[in-house]
C-alpha cells in the first residue's frame, strides 16, 4: 500500500493514531490542522500542513502541492453540549467546512474519501444493539453536523464518483501502548480520562451523571472502542475503497456495553486506586445505552477490535496520563 493521504485532523487525538497506522501500513500523512485543538506533537508520521477547513485557497495549495489519492477527515469540534450552546459554530466548522474540503478535493480529482462520524447520528436508538439502518435521528447539532456532512457524501458519489467509507464511532478511548499518542482534549469532557484524573488526584472528584437509568446498575452503558483499532479500521476502509467499494457506513464498536459503574471498576482493578466519585443527576441528551453492531465491518473490512477490552483501553490510558501527568 502507498501513496500520500490528506489527513485533516491528523494532529487531534483520532487522527494522529490513524496516520500512525497509515504509515505503518505503508502510506505517507500528509496532515492538515489548524492546531486549534490539534498538539503539533502528535504529528510524528508526516508533514504538517497548517489551515483550516474552510479555507478553499489554502487546501488548493496543499492538493497542488502533496497530490493525495485519498483524504481522510477528522478535523471537527466534537464538545456535544458545546454544539446545543453555539450551535453556528458547529454547522459552520463541522458542516460548511466539509463541504470546502470534499469540494477541493473532487476539484483535484481525488475519489476517495474517509470520514469520522459519529454513533451521535443515531440519536436515541430504537433498537440495541445499533445496526447502520437504525433510522438516525440526532438529538443535538454536533450530530446533525456529521449526519448532514454523511448525507453529501452519499450526493457527491451520485455526482462526482467520489466514493466515501463513513465511519461511525461508539466511544473511543485508550492511549497507545507505546506511550507515543494518547487522549488529551482542552477542555476534557470524557469518562476515562477525567476519572483518571481523579484516581491520581490530579483532578477533582468525578460527578457520575446519573445513577437511575433503566440498566443493571442504573448507570450509562456505552461501547468504548481503543484508538488504536479505530485507526486500523480507517487503514482497511482506505483499501476497501481502493478496491472500488462504494460509498458506506460503518459502526466501530466492540459489540458489548460496558457501564459507567464498571469503567470505575475498572480504573480501580487496574491502577490500584479507587476513583472518588459522587452521583449527580443526569446529562442532558445522554442515551442510556449505545451499543453498537459492527457485523459490518467485520465482514467487509475484515476488522476485528483487538486492543478494546477495558483493562486494555484503561491500562493504556493510565500509562499515557502518568506519562503526561509527570512531564
Ligand atoms: N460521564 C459521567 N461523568 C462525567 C463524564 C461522563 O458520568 O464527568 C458519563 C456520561 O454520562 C456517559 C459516559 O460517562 O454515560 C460516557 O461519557 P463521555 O462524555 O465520555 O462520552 P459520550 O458517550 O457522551 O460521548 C461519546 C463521544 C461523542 C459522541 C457521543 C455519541 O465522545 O463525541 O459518544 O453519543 F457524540
Amino acid at each position: 500500500m502507498s501513496g500520500t493521504i490528506l489527513v485533516t485532523g491528523g494532529a487531534g487525538n483520532v487522527g494522529s493514531h490513524a496516520c500512525k497506522a497509515l504509515a505503518a501500513a505503508g502510506y505517507r500523512p500528509v496532515v492538515y490542522d489548524s492546531l486549534i485543538h490539534g498538539r503539533e506533537q502528535a504529528v510524528q508520521w508526516g508533514p504538517l500542513e497548517r489551515g483550516d477547513i474552510a479555507d478553499s485557497k489554502r487546501l488548493d495549495e496543499v492538493f497542488e502541492r502533496h497530490r493525495p489519492t485519498a483524504v481522510m477527515h477528522f478535523a471537527a469540534f466534537i464538545a456535544v453540549g458545546e454544539s446545543v450552546s453555539d450551535p453556528g459554530k458547529y454547522y459552520r466548522n463541522n458542516f460548511a467546512g466539509a463541504l470546502a474540503l470534499v469540494e477541493a478535493a473532487v476539484a483535484h480529482g481525488v475519489d476517495r474519501f474517509v470520514f469520522s462520524s459519529t454513533a451521535a447520528t443515531y440519536g436515541l436508538p430504537q433498537t440495541v444493539p445499533i445496526i447502520e439502518d437504525e433510522p438516525k435521528t440526532p438529538i443535538n447539532p454536533y450530530g446533525w453536523s456529521k449526519l448532514m456532512v454523511e448525507q453529501m457524501l452519499f450526493d457527491f458519489e451520485r455526482s462526482h464518483g467520489l466514493k466515501s467509507a463513513i465511519m461511525r464511532y461508539f466511544n473511543a478511548a485508550g492511549a497507545s501502548p507505546d506511550g507515543e499518542i494518547g487522549e488529551c482534549h482542552e477542555p476534557e469532557t470524557h469518562l476515562i480520562p477525567l476519572a483518571l484524573d481523579a484516581a491520581a488526584g490530579k483532578g477533582p472528584p468525578l460527578t457520575v451523571f446519573g445513577d437511575d437509568y433503566p440498566t443493571p446498575d442504573g448507570t450509562c452503558i456505552r461501547d468504548y472502542i481503543h484508538v488504536g483499532d479505530l485507526a486500523d479500521a480507517h487503514v482497511r476502509a482506505l483499501g476497501y475503497l481502493e478496491k472500488d467499494g462504494p460509498t458506506r457506513a460503518f459502526n466501530l464498536g466492540t459489540g458489548s456495553g460496558v457501564s459507567v459503574r464498571e469503567i470505575l471498576d475498572a480504573i480501580e482493578r487496574v491502577t490500584g486506586r479507587a476513583v472518588p466519585h459522587s452521583f449527580g443527576p443526569r446529562r442532558e441528551g445522554d442515551p442510556p445505552v449505545l451499543v453498537s453492531d459492527p457485523s459490518r465491518a467485520k465482514i467487509e473490512l475484515k476488522w476485528s477490535p483487538a486492543m478494546s477490552d477495558i483493562d486494555t483501553i484503561v491500562g493504556s490510558a493510565w500509562a499515557w496520563h502518568r506519562a503526561s501527568v509527570d512531564a
